[in-house]
This record gives structure tokens, sequence and C-alpha cells, in this order.
């Protein structure tokens, strides 16, 4: 007999985008003639920049010559991008971060996910909701959510921030004393921000209470205002609370590539049972060489290659494009009479349902009456009921297409 991980029963349903793409291909299979417009999961569609592709190339000739042919390569990520990693991203910015206290990993996901493997499950955790519901799930895996209130829809041990138009989507501190913090910014869903002096205080929580915080910049390229950070490290004293995750996902379009980094400081500790602080560093270092055999040679070649002169011009491009997609979101959806926010610092835009529907209702509305596809705010946690994402990530003409659908 084997047994199993019961905490996985605990689990609502299936994962969110995987609820939605069974529930496409149903409405597709019913409507072959319908062209439908994927505004859900936030996938990139612009192809890959010509100065990566030309960078993987050359990585992909290397591995058929004798002399630069790659094996297995460090876990911890090759050094010639955590360098780059460290001087574009961090010390040129004021940061200062150092090429061993960052972990090249073939995602952010995974790497928010794996991150428990060595917090264990003794933290009270606190989510900002709505938030990306990879921080939730993977706490219910791991046994730190509990048991789940139908009623509330809600985990009983986790502390839920609620971010909503009413406060502003500036989330409150909590009231209890917490362990773990998942800050997601600019936010997914809901493509809002917080200043330098919101996040300090964050920051000063974390100090005051010993907490960690997880903070996931996943969209720090799409920023656009003054005053907004792109690195919780940018806040002093954040290297003793905070580990941070990147993704060249969004950035540089490697949805499919796939490529990220997590910075673990060298300051940060966290304490075992009997008050024995253990660097988390070393821990996390000592996890990926078990676990993890590192990112393909070429692809953390074609990561490299995105800090180039002309890597950073082209993808800014594309960055760029999307921003325009959310501009024309967000005017189309004012103009067809929703309350929007969002889009100016993250290619999200958040939208107010109709009066009436629910979240879910909506979507299916739309689907069937328009052939749009967007991700219900439910599916982000409960304060999200009654609003609406959609992204940007889409081509030109589908992010017209859908705004001339919504406004007739
Ligand atoms: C999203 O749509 O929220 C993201 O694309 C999901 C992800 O990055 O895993």
């Amino acid at each position: 007999m084997s047994f199993i991980n019961e905490n996985y029963l605990e689990l609502q349903d299936s994962y969110l985008f995987s609820t939605i793409a069974k529930k496409v291909e149903e409405y597709k299979t019913k409507n072959p003639d319908k062209e439908i417009i994927k505004m859900g999961i936030g996938d990139v569609t612009r192809p890959i920049v010509p100065s990566i592709i030309e960078a993987m190339h050359k990585a992909v000739d290397e591995m058929q010559d004798e002399v630069t042919f790659r094996g297995y390569g460090p876990e911890q990520g090759y050094e010639f991008l955590r360098e780059k990693i460290s001087k574009y991203d961090y010390k040129d910015r004021g940061v200062d971060i150092n090429p061993d206290e960052i972990f090249v990993s073939d995602g952010s996901k995974c790497d928010v996910a794996n991150i428990l493997d060595i917090l264990g499950d003794k933290n009270k955790v606190a989510i900002t909701d709505p938030v990306y519901p990879v921080y939730l799930d993977t706490n219910v895996m791991i046994g730190t959510a509990g048991k789940y209130n139908e009623e509330k829809g809600m985990y009983e041990n986790v502390v839920y921030i609620p971010i909503k138009a009413e406060n502003n989507f500036v989330p409150e501190l909590p009231k209890e004393k917490v362990d773990l913090i998942y800050l997601c910014l600019p936010n997914n869903p809901t493509g809002t921000v917080l200043n330098k002096e919101e996040l300090k205080k964050w920051v000063d929580y974390a100090k005051e209470n010993k907490s960690l915080i997880l903070f996931d910049s996943a969209y720090e390229r799409y920023i656009t205002e003054e005053n907004i950070p792109h690195s919780i490290y940018e806040i002093e004293g954040a290297k003793d609370v905070a580990i941070e995750f990147r993704s060249f996902s969004k950035t540089a379009g490697f949805t499919g590539v796939r490529c990220a980094y997590t910075v673990v400081p060298k300051e940060l500790k966290s304490i075992t049972s009997k008050n024995e602080e253990i660097s988390l560093n070393k821990l996390w270092s000592r996890r990926m060489s078990t676990k993890f055999n590192g990112v393909s040679y070429i692809t953390q070649r074609a990561a490299e290659s995105v800090y180039s002169k002309e890597g950073q011009k082209q993808i800014k491009e594309n960055i760029d494009y999307y921003m325009q997609n959310a501009r024309i979101i967000r005017e189309g959806l004012s103009k067809a009479g929703f309350t929007c926010y969002g889009g100016v610092n993250a290619p999200y835009i958040w939208l107010k349902v109709p009066k009436g529907l629910t979240s879910w209702e909506f979507f299916d509305k739309l689907l069937n009456e328009k052939q749009i596809v967007g991700t219900p705010g439910v599916g982000f946690g409960p304060s999200g009921e009654g609003y609406f994402r959609l992204t940007a990530f889409g081509t030109r003409e589908n992010t017209i297409k859908a705004m001339e659908r919504m406004q007739k």
C-alpha cells in the first residue's frame, strides 16, 4: 500500500488556468466556426527578438563541437549569466546583489512553489487577496493553509489581505503576527503597484515581526511610473527580510523557453524550532544542488543576451507593444462603460464585472456572446469576486478586435 499527501485533497477544483483552458476547449468543440480571442492566461505572443535568437543559435553550434560542448552546468546557473543579472538588474540600479546570491532556474512558478521545501510547514502565511494562485495552492499542498471554509471561500490558517478598489489596491499590514508574506508587485492580477513609502511599511513590518517576504516581481519591466520600486531591495534593510523572484518569461518572451532567477541574500536567516538561525542562501543552494540540474546552456546564453544593448532595445520594443495594447484595452473598456484598473505599470487590466453577475458568470457571458476569454477575479481569491482580468499580451489585431466586440 502506498500513501498520498492528503493535503492535496484540500485543493479546490483544478488549477485556475487549467479550468479555463478546459472550458474554452469545450466551447470550441461545440462552436467550431467561432473565432475566440484569448485574453486569459498571461502568455506572450510576440516572437523572441532577433538578438536572443542569434545567441541561442550560437550556443547550439557550440554544442556540436567537442571543445565547446557542455554537459551538466552549475546548479546555481552559469557565472556569465549571474554576473550580468547582478550588474544590470541590481548594481547599476544602486542595489547591492552579488552573483552568489542569485539562483538561475526554469521558472518563477517553480521557485515560488519550491521555496516551501526549505521553509517547511510551520509558518503562518499571509497573502494579498486577490493574487497569483500558486502561492495559495502550494501552501495548501504543504499543509500550512489548513481546511477550506466553503462559506468564506478561504482557508482557515491563511491570513488574507484584501486589495480592492475601496482601499485603492493598497494592502493593509496584517493585524496579527505572520511569518511568511507573499507580495506580487506589480500585482498579478490587479495590475496595481505600491510606491516606495508603501513598500517600506512592509519591510519595516517584516523586520519588527521577524517575518520573511516572498517578493514576486515578474512584471517589474512593465513599470512606467516614477517612484515605483522595481526590486524590494531598493528599500533599505530589505536584504534582511526578503527573497525576490524574477523571470524572463514576461520580460523577454520566455514563457516557452523557460528561465528565471531567485535572489536569496546572504544576510537572510530563518530559525529552527530550537531558535537557531540558519542561512537561507545556504539552504536554497543545498536544495537546488540536490533537486535541480540547472537550466540548459542554450537557454542561459539566451538569457544573457537579454542584457546586451541590442537585446535591451529589442525587448523594450515588445514590452512597449504590450503596453500599447494595455492602453487600448483600458480605453476600450472605459468607452464600453466598464470601470477598470491597472494596465499602467503592468500588462493586466482589472475590471469590475456588471452588477448582478459573479465573475464566473461574466466569464461565461463573454465567452458565449463575444468569444473573448478572460480570467474570473474570484480565481485569484475571494476579494477578486466581482472583478475580471484581461491581459495585454495578445496581438494588436486581436486586442483591437476584442475591444470592438466589447463596445457592441
Ligand atoms: C498568469 O496568467 O497569471 C500567468 O501567466 C501565469 C504564470 O505566469 O504562471
